[in-house]
């Protein structure tokens, strides 16, 4: 009954429109199946995605050959596992593949298959699949970190920062945390229009008007929040990931401008920004192998999360390294940057274990796949990172997370913050 029959996968699309692999799983009464998302501004670090490049019928973009390894090599080795081993299972995936990167099988062949494990695990054990991860009981709700102007690798607007988010820190619960966010938003939308700026979306869901200074990204959103009744840096906070590795040349950055200058001008000027703006969390504010500037800049500030992305790629040895060099003191946490569900795992357990807060996040090219939903709750991570209330990829996240609040009843409870 708890035995894998088959492993079965397929070419299917995410939401920029490119190819990604879907696996699924097979026991005798039931089966699951999960989808591999990816990321634009990807770090150097992350675990491999394979596509075919040579394939020119997709452009390069196909995954036909992750899908046909998964049919064969991963299908034969997990036939007869036990689907609740889920560490046997990524283990025997980790051995198949052999390399550090993941370049053998591919992050985004083993990552639909490990996921599809853990969600087939689930409807086995007749179990909500964010009871099956870290948490046994009281289940706490993650605070949605809610991108709403796109920049960067997202947008074609040229604001050079990638990501400004708003956290509903006044909210109680998380259909509240989800109504202030769309009050903000609907706000937004109409101060856009009134400037005659375009309301078309980027890839995560926010806003992408042809605005190009950071800092009148940052007015805007500002004007929303009092727009909609709301005190900024009190009921909500104003979030940025820079997503530096984009903004970094010959040890300068071009961060707060088109021009490129040194460190310590630009901790200035994020000091500046985070002042006037009551900026609460940077993601990736510098380069990814720039370990001693994100240390200048936690010595810098005062109660600003800080979080790694880039820098980590949700990758064990290099959290240690962040942590011993004080250089952030938060992590993203994004699966197919290290490619299988008990490493990303073993990764939020360590930082939890360190105090360092735990954001799960999406990728800017993802699916219908809701995994990262019931991972955030399942870990009791303090916040989610899925984009906006825009694009049903990026909805579709928040609507489970609804659900389980729902499921949790009056034990529901948000997280801290
Ligand atoms: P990505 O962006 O999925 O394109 O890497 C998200 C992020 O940088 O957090
Ligand atoms: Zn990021």
């Amino acid at each position: 009954m708890n035995k894998i029959l088959k492993v079965l996968a397929r070419q299917v699309f995410d939401s920029r429109g490119n190819p990604t692999v879907e696996a699924e799983i097979f026991t005798k009464r039931n089966s699951a199946r999960a989808i591999c998302p990816s990321g634009a501004s990807t770090g150097t670090y992350e675990a491999f995605e394979k596509r075919d490049k040579n394939n020119k019928k997709y452009l390069g973009k196909s995954v036909f050959n992750a899908v046909h390894l998964i049919n064969t090599k991963i299908a034969k080795t997990l036939k007869g596992q036990n689907i609740h081993n889920q560490e046997r299972i990524d283990a025997l995936l980790i051995n198949l593949d052999g390399t550090p990167q993941k370049k053998n099988l591919g992050a985004n062949a083993m990552l639909a298959v490990s996921m599809a494990a853990k969600k087939l695990s689930a409807i086995v054990k007749k179990k909500p699949l964010y009871q099956t991860f870290l948490v046994k009981n009281n289940y706490k709700l993650p605070y949605p970190l809610m991108n709403i102007i796109n920049g960067g690798a997202h947008a074609n607007n040229g604001l050079r920062i990638q990501e400004f988010m708003i956290r509903p820190d006044c909210a109680k619960n998380f259909a509240e945390a989800m109504r202030v966010c769309f009050v903000v938003i609907k706000n937004l939308y109409e101060l856009i229009k009134k400037k005659g700026l375009s309301i078309s979306v980027g890839d995560e869901g926010g806003f992408a008007p042809m605005i190009n200074s950071n800092n009148q990204a940052l007015d805007l959103i500002v004007s929303a929040i009092k727009k909609s009744g709301f005190k900024n840096g009190k009921d909500i906070s104003i979030c940025l990931d820079v997503a530096a590795n984009e903004l970094f040349k010959k040890n300068k950055y071009s961060i707060h401008s088109k021009k490129y200058v040194t460190v310590e001008k630009s901790i200035k000027e994020y000091i500046k920004i985070i002042k006037k703006y009551k900026i609460k969390s940077i993601e990736d504010p510098f380069e990814e192998n720039d370990w001693n500037s994100w240390n200048k800049l936690m010595k810098s500030v005062n109660k600003i999360q800080i979080v790694g992305d880039d820098l980590y790629v949700t990758n064990l040895q290099r959290l240690k390294i962040g942590f011993l060099n004080l250089s952030s003191n938060s992590i993203l946490i994004k699966l197919n940057q290290i490619g299988t569900v008990s490493e990303t795992l073993d990764v939020i357990k360590f930082a939890q274990a360190i105090g360092f807060k735990t954001i799960i996040s999406h990728r800017s090219g993802d699916s219908e796949d809701t995994f990262i939903a019931d991972l955030a709750v399942g870990t009791n991570s303090n916040q989610i990172k899925t984009g906006s209330l825009a694009r049903s990829e990026r909805v579709a996240k928040y609507n489970q997370l609804i659900r389980i609040e729902e499921q949790l009843g009056k034990k529901a409870k948000m997280n801290k913050i």
